[in-house]
Parts: structure tokens; C-alpha cells; sequence
């Protein structure tokens, strides 16, 4: 497969240069996932000396940034980026690292999560020491916290910027009211704004279009994608009427075997798309415009992303050197209008009240 020159294109508005895809990191160790249980080991994940293979030959083909989050895997997934970083120091500085907080870190300890000053202050020291690093440049909220004042959050957020290690602020999984009230409480103390927002965003979860990528675009946040691929779901592996058994062999067959393994709500089963016609005609289409271009079916899915308005990087999730390649290689894949258009019509699912009526009546404005 013939290496990809990696495009750039700016974070937000901080004229920070980023590559349009981003590896993700949620595959880096083992066991748990900022669970309980750390002995449940799921398929589909690397050891140490595997995770530096892979960002090895992301950095490679010309990645510069990195997705993270102190939850995945407990800390595991941040200490192995910290340790190749140790192997590599004069990458750092060429890097965009990005990392998380909310999940809880300690079970035994009601204050280990949340967006709490109490947790924000702890959490950032935290990471640093893991990453091995001296300065986060995009820390994230992983989720919205209806515990903690937002102002709360975002003032502890504004004093961890102001001290240098961190350098950027972005958000992770909130709804669009949730998006706005954070954009406007920022501009209200006139702290730095918001970068970025990571939200699922797929052929199969366009719910984001409806308010998210509204705010996005008003407001110039980044949209960084996650699940591109829906856990698989999107890469034309599985077949129609050909249940995928052994648990070993991927994360769907995996949770297909026993569902109340699913470790976050939006890693699917097979079984939810057996019988539903829309996802299979979603992916004929998809193998016949992935055949016009020489591409793979995982290829289009992350195409169609980076065509979409406000996505400024997609992030990657690869189990194997060979699926990241193949990832990799998406940016070589330009869809025509008319290709996105079609995807567009067969992803499409119906809006709901009232975004379907404020958007029918728009459309019918426009065109009086
Ligand atoms: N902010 C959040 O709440 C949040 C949540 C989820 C993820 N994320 C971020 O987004 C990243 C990606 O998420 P994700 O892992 O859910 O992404 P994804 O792209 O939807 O799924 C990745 C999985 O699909 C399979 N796969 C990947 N490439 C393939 C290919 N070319 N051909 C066939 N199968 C392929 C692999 O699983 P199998 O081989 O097991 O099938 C891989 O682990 C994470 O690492 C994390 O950084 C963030």
C-alpha cells in the first residue's frame, strides 16, 4: 500500500496545523476501561511494545496527532504513549497531544472523576506524569458533569492554560445546549475559547448533524470524529446472515457474544444491523464507490468524513498495523459530490420534533 501523505488543516482558530487524521489511542493496553473490573481483558487490544509499532507508523506517514484519555484502560493507554515518548524526545515538540478527563480513575475514591476544580487540578498532574510530558496541548472534558457549576469547570480550565500545562481546551460527548452554554460562558469571563469538539459522528450516527455541527460551524469549533467506523460496523467485514462467532476475532463478535460486555454504548453488536435493510444497502453502496476508487469500504466511511463541514480531523481506531495502513490511506480517497450526496440519502434517517419541522419549513422558506 503506498504511504499517504498525511494533509493538515487548522485546529479552530489557533492556527495550530494538525493532521486531518488523528490516531486514536483506545486500543493502548489491555484490561478494563476506567472500570471496575481490570481483569476483563477485551480482544481487540495492544500491549505496550504493539501500541509504539502503531505510533510509530502513524508518525511515519506524517501524523501529528495523537487522541488519548486518562480512562482508557485506567492510565495504561497514556503511560505507553508517555513511554515512547521517553524513546523518542525530539518528537515532542512536532506532536499534538490530546487527552481527557471525567471517567472515574479510582473507584475507592468518590472524587477520582468529574470536572471539578477538586479533580480538574489532580487529574492534569496526573496525566502529565503518565505522558511524560511537560504541557498537554488539548485537554478535553470527556463528558458533561451535571454535578459541577460549569463556571466552576471552565474557570479551573482557564487557571491550568494560564499555568502552561495545557495548552488548548476542548470537549468531548455534551449536547448542543450543552456546546453553547460552555461557548458562552467562556466569551462571558473572557476566557481562551473552546478548540475542538469530539463526538461520535458516522454513516450511522447523524444525530450530530443536528445540533452539534450547527454550533461547530457558528462558533469555529474543530469537530474531531470518533467511532468513524462504528466499532466496524463500517469497513464491509460483516455479512449478511453470517452471525460473526469467535470473540476473539473483533470487538462486534466480541459483544455479539455476550452484549453486557459493550464497554461504551455506541460499540455496537452484530445483531442490531442483522435484519435492518437500510445498513445493508448502506453498505452495497458504499463497496460499489469504494470499487470506483480502489478503495476499502473503511476508506469511504472515513472519506465521507473528512467532506464533512466543521470536521477538521478523524480519529483513528486501529487494532492492527494493517488496519491503520488501510485507515491511513483514506486520504487518498476523494468522494465527488455526487458520491457524498448519495451516501448522504442512504445514511439519511428521519429528524425528529422539531428539528424536522424547523428544517422543512427552512427549506421551504428559502425556495419562496
Ligand atoms: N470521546 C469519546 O468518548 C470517545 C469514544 C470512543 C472513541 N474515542 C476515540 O476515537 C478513537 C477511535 O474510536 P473507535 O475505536 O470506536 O473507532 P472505529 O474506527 O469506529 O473502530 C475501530 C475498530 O474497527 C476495527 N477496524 C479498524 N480499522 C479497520 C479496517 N481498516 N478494517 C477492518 N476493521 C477495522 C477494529 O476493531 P476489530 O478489529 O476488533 O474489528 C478497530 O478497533 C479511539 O481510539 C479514541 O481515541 C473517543
Amino acid at each position: 500500500m503506498s504511504s499517504p501523505k498525511l494533509p493538515y488543516r487548522f485546529l479552530g482558530t489557533t492556527g495550530v496545523k494538525v493532521t486531518s487524521l488523528c490516531l486514536g489511542t483506545m486500543t493502548f493496553g489491555q484490561a478494563g476501561i476506567g472500570l471496575q473490573d481490570k481483569s476483563v481483558i477485551r480482544p481487540g487490544q495492544s500491549n505496550e511494545q504493539e501500541s509504539h509499532e502503531i505510533l510509530d507508523q502513524f508518525v511515519a506517514a506524517g501524523g501529528n496527532f495523537i487522541d488519548t484519555a486518562d480512562a482508557y484502560q485506567s492510565g495504561v493507554a497514556e503511560t505507553y504513549i508517555g513511554s515512547w515518548l521517553v524513546k523518542h524526545p525530539e518528537l515532542r515538540k512536532k506532536l499534538i497531544i490530546a487527552t481527557k478527563l471525567f471517567i472515574p480513575m479510582d473507584y475507592s475514591d468518590p472524587n477520582s472523576g468529574g470536572l471539578s476544580r477538586h479533580h480538574i487540578m489532580q487529574a492534569v498532574e496526573d496525566s502529565l506524569k503518565r505522558l511524560k510530558t511537560d504541557y498537554i496541548d488539548l485537554y478535553q472534558t470527556h463528558m458533561w458533569d451535571f454535578a459541577t457549576d460549569i463556571e466552576d469547570t471552565l474557570h479551573a480550565l482557564n487557571d491550568v492554560v494560564r499555568t502552561g500545562k495545557v495548552h488548548y481546551i476542548g470537549v468531548s460527548n455534551v449536547t448542543g445546549w450543552q456546546l453553547q452554554k460552555i461557548v458562552e460562558t467562556n466569551k462571558k469571563f473572557g476566557y481562551p475559547q473552546i478548540v475542538s469538539l469530539q463526538v461520535q459522528y458516522n454513516l450511522l450516527c447523524r444525530e450530530t448533524e443536528w445540533e452539534l455541527v450547527q454550533v461547530c460551524q457558528r462558533e469555529k469549533i474543530s469537530l474531531l470524529p470518533w467511532s468513524a467506523l462504528k466499532g466496524g460496523m463500517l469497513t464491509g467485514k460483516y455479512k449478511r446472515g453470517t452471525v460473526p462467532t469467535d470473540p476473539t476475532s473483533s470487538r462486534v463478535a466480541w459483544v455479539e457474544e455476550d452484549p453486557s460486555k459493550r464497554w461504551f454504548e455506541s460499540q455496537p453488536s452484530y445483531s442490531e444491523y442483522a435484519n435492518d435493510d437500510k445498513y445493508w444497502a448502506l453498505i452495497d453502496t458504499m463497496k460499489e464507490i469504494a470499487k470506483k476508487h480502489n478503495a476499502t469500504v473503511a476508506q469511504v466511511a472515513i472519506a465521507w468524513l473528512l467532506k464533512q463541514p466543521t470536521v477538521t480531523s478523524v480519529i483513528l481506531g486501529a487494532r492492527t498495523k494493517q488496519q491503520l495502513a488501510d485507515n491511513l490511506a483514506s486520504v487518498n480517497v476523494n468522494l465527488t459530490d455526487e458520491e457524498v450526496k448519495l451516501l448522504n440519502e442512504k445514511s439519511d434517517i428521519p429528524m425528529p420534533y422539531p428539528y424536522g419541522v424547523i428544517d422543512r419549513m427552512n427549506k421551504f422558506l428559502q425556495r419562496c
